[in-house]
């Protein structure tokens, strides 16, 4: 872990040095960003090793987690990848073919005991020599190792920058963000056309901590999805600091390519219950990849609940495959609206406050989502009915969620306040 630890902090401190200077992405070009991508239509669902085992994940883990996705209904629920994250990897043989380490003995037969229960199977690597835990990267072997996780019948790759930054781009182009970003995209192009080339249909997922306005340049090297941000932890600070930063990105989002604000920490660490219902609406609202990250076989019934809410899945799931827009807050309530298929709507009002004794009602403001005064809509936690009229007040628990789709929404009419942003027609980038 001490590689892990030194990487970790050049990887901050070229992030500190590149947020100070943001260049500028380069356009993508229309033709390319506009081919249509035969999987991720709707944002990848499953789970990933990492926020639970870290670098102890072992096969026994990941099969184990596989019988869990099924016995638990979460298969049934959409829950289809099995991702390995990091510490998968050995040594490179004298082909340059590269082992498993001790923990995963026979990776195709993984691959294989995840499939036959109907499961898919995702893996991790990084265009570095390293990867972010300092096992062994994809540099100079990418098609050698595309070829690789075709043979085995892997389904997702998680690519994630890590080494390339202190190893490639500062040492190739020191002093030059521009040639280093230029480098960076290059890498993922690269092992884009490696994974097409395999022919097997392959999310590929961009980990590279959203740095240099990923989400306008990451379609154009087949990214189905992009990290956002650095890593999620399962406090909810981080979770809502996270959330922050994703008001604005909406209308990058789209079948195919999505925003990724990190995966599910749901069940993880002392997140409250409120904490947990709330980061998994929130996620959903955001059409984010729905990667549980928690110990499945010890799974509390409580969260089961949660990841398994078809209700708030739907909205995730929704096939118009449009992002929620922050539309207002009041002091430290949020109002987010995310349009639906057949013209309806997700209303989440969230309590971002810290106050747990607080009996002060929010009044929630329809004309302000450029709604009517009455709305008819299921609040998806409770599971019933409910009414929403303009200025009623609401009491929210401290970092809890009231969310409510509506089928029909009854839009204002004259004398209302502007049409929200989420409710006009996307404008993909
Ligand atoms: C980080 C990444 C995490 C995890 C970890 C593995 O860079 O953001 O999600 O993949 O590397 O070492």
């Amino acid at each position: 872990m001490r590689i892990a630890a030194s990487l970790s902090v050049a990887v901050l401190g070229f992030a500190s040095l590149i947020a100070a200077q943001a260049p500028t992405a380069p356009k993508v070009p229309a033709a390319k960003a506009a081919a249509a991508p035969a999987v991720a239509q709707t944002p990848p669902m499953g789970w990933n090793s990492w926020n639970f085992f870290f670098e102890k994940v072992t096969d026994k883990n990941i099969r184990d987690s596989a019988d869990q996705i099924v016995a638990s209904g979460m298969k049934d629920a959409g829950y289809i990848y099995v991702n390995i994250d990091d510490t998968w990897e050995g040594q490179r043989d004298a082909n340059g073919v590269l082992r498993t380490n001790a923990k995963f003995p026979d990776m195709k037969a993984l691959a294989d005991y995840v499939h036959s229960k109907g499961l898919k199977i995702g893996i991790y690597s990084g265009p570095g020599p390293k990867t972010c835990a300092g096992y062994e990267g994809s540099l100079g072997h990418e098609e050698q190792d595309a070829r690789m996780y075709a043979e085995w019948g892997i389904d997702y790759l998680k690519y994630d920058l890590c080494s390339f930054i202190p190893d490639v781009m500062m040492k190739q182009a020191p002093n030059d963000k521009a040639a280093q970003m230029k480098l960076m995209i290059a890498a993922y192009d690269k092992m884009d056309k490696a994974l097409k080339a395999t022919g097997r249909p392959i999310v590929f997922s961009l980990c590279q901590y959203g740095w240099d306005a990923v989400w306008e340049w990451a379609p154009s090297v087949g990214g189905n999805l992009w990290r956002t941000t650095g890593d999620i932890q399962p406090n909810w600070d981080r979770i809502y600091a996270i959330l922050s930063q994703q008001s604005g990105l909406e209308k990058y989002a789209r079948p195919g390519h999505w925003n990724d604000p990190d995966m599910l920490e749901v069940g993880n660490g002392k997140l409250s219950l409120e904490e947990n219902r709330t980061h998994f609406s929130m996620w959903a609202m955001l059409a984010a990849p729905l990667l549980a990250g928690n110990d499945l076989p010890n799974m509390k019934p409580e969260i089961k609940a949660i990841l398994t809410n078809r209700d708030v899945i739907a909205i995730d799931q929704d096939k118009l495959g449009r992002q929620a827009a922050h539309i207002y807050s009041d002091g430290e309530v949020e109002v987010w609206t995310r349009p639906l298929a057949g013209g309806a709507m997700a209303i989440a009002v969230m309590n971002a406050g810290d106050n747990r004794y607080s009996t002060h009602p929010f009044h929630l403001n329809l004309r302000r989502l450029g709604l009517a005064d009455t709305q008819t809509g299921k609040d998806l936690w409770t599971g019933k009915a409910v009414e929403l009229t303009d200025n009623m007040p609401l009491e929210l628990a401290s970092h809890d969620v009231l969310l409510v789709r509506v089928e029909k929404p009854v839009f204002a009419g004259k004398g209302a306040e502007s049409a929200p942003a989420a409710a006009k027609p996307a404008v993909a980038k």
